[in-house]
């Protein structure tokens, strides 16, 4: 026998009935954005690899050991998309919407890749809902990006996420700043791995989550000491926002994110019930990431948040997300000749809307009424010959298992009343 054939290791995949939850987070993360007047984009799931190389950084871990990159067969490097704010800012820029309203507001949705070590809620496929919103300073935006994102939580009834943010200032406080980390740095007795970090990003050795190196950092000079009077009074007007939407935050001096392009705002949702990987979501404002792609000197702000881990945290808190019950009613034919008015009252139910599945391959009644109980459907519609001839059909209520005779031309409205 050929061996079976699996999903490769790591990747996230939904069957029902968590593929019915899956659309549903995606959806209510989502619905506040669309409610804000974010357009939907669709954009490629591979790109020329030096998008990410010149957007998203080549010191990070995400470009410099997580890339899923190969030729393809016209020697291009190509690489699958790990994250989406870089694919965002190079459509905006290619289809000219920065040139009209600003701020352009776009929403995504789709699989992203990362080869990282598979653990309960860190895949190599995983899935995100994201928003960018592109060509605005003002802090109002900051606020509404995040308070798109609480909302989204808040309609899952999701209690336990929590908001931390920072601001990593503007470009000249970054590199006052990396020169005030990076003298601290070389105080500290440091494997080669981090000497090496320090040397390409020395903000990223805040981001170690090792035990030995928090402590060793406990005493590191913050940011939020050197930031620029513009950089301080966006903050402040962002946390003033938040404070007036009632949205709590923690201040978190040391959240400076994986990803090169942050500038000012930086946040990240957090939610204790999924173990090592406690971010749910996470974004900010990236002030020159257009500029470096080839467009406008234009800011931008929006966040990513995790489809699979927001599942994971619905499930620690016991939020039933989908309901079970995939259909309305059952179809059970009894007896061959019945079956061909079945399939076309399969038809008319659906297009007037009730939810149906049949019983097929010719099943006896009993199998084809343990189907129906099991279909999670209201009720079930018998028919026979008798039925057929009388132009009738038997509807049997599942649940306390009366039965009554209904007429084809009743049916539909019949169905529709008792299933309101
Ligand atoms: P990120 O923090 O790299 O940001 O990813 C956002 C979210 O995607 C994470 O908080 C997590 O929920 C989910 N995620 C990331 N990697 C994995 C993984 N391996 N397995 C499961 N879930 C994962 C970004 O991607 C930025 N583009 C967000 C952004 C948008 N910033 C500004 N605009």
């Amino acid at each position: 026998m050929p061996t079976q054939l699996q999903a490769p290791k790591g990747v996230a995949e939904y069957v029902p009935n968590a593929s019915a939850a899956f659309l549903a987070v995606r959806d209510a993360l989502s619905a506040p954005a669309s409610l804000a007047g974010y357009g939907y984009v669709e954009l490629p799931v591979f790109e020329d690899t030096n998008l990410y190389i010149r957007g998203v950084g080549e010191s990070t871990d995400v470009v410099s050991k997580e890339m899923y990159t190969f030729q393809d067969r016209g020697g291009r490097s190509i690489t699958l998309r790990p994250e989406g704010t870089a694919g965002v800012v190079r459509a905006v820029v290619e289809h000219n919407l920065d040139r009209a309203t600003l701020p352009v507001k776009l929403w995504y949705s789709g699989p992203f890749f990362r080869a990282e070590r598979p653990q309960q809620g860190r895949y190599r496929q995983f899935h995100q809902v994201g928003v960018e919103a592109l060509g605005s300073d003002d802090p109002a935006l900051d606020a509404e990006v995040i308070a798109i994102a609480w909302e989204g939580f808040r309609s899952l009834g999701l209690t336990g996420v929590r908001l931390t943010i920072n601001s990593l200032g503007d470009g000249q406080t970054r590199a006052e700043y990396r020169d005030v980390l990076t003298r601290f740095l070389d105080t500290l007795d440091l494997d080669e791995q981090t000497v090496q970090r320090v040397k390409i990003n020395p903000l990223r050795v805040l981001d170690d989550k090792r035990q030995d190196m928090i402590k060793k950092l406990a005493d590191a000079p913050l940011i939020t000491d050197v930031l620029s009077g513009e950089a301080l009074t966006h903050h402040e007007g962002v946390r003033d926002y938040l404070s007036e939407l009632g949205i709590e935050f923690v201040d978190d001096p040391r959240l400076v994110r994986g990803l090169d392009y942050y500038t000012r705002t930086t946040f990240e949702f957090v939610h204790d019930g999924l173990g090592a990987q406690s971010a749910v979501g996470g974004g900010g404002r990236y002030d020159s990431l257009m500029a470096d792609l080839g467009g406008q000197d234009l800011s931008g702000v929006g966040w990513g948040i995790g489809i699979d881990r927001t599942m994971l945290a619905c499930a620690a808190e016991g939020i039933e997300i989908a309901p079970e019950a995939r259909v309305d009613v059952y179809l059970v034919p009894v007896g061959d000749a019945v079956r061909k008015q079945l399939v076309v009252l399969a038809a008319s139910l659906r297009r007037a809307g009730v939810r149906v599945d049949m019983a097929f391959d010719g099943r006896g009644l009993k199998g084809a009424m343990r189907a129906a109980d099991r279909s999670g459907a209201r009720f079930a519609v018998v028919m026979g010959d008798r039925d057929l001839a009388a132009r009738t059909v038997e509807v049997k209520d599942l649940a306390d298992g009366q039965q009554t005779t209904v007429t084809w031309s009743e049916l539909i409205r019949t169905l529709q009343e008792r299933l309101r």
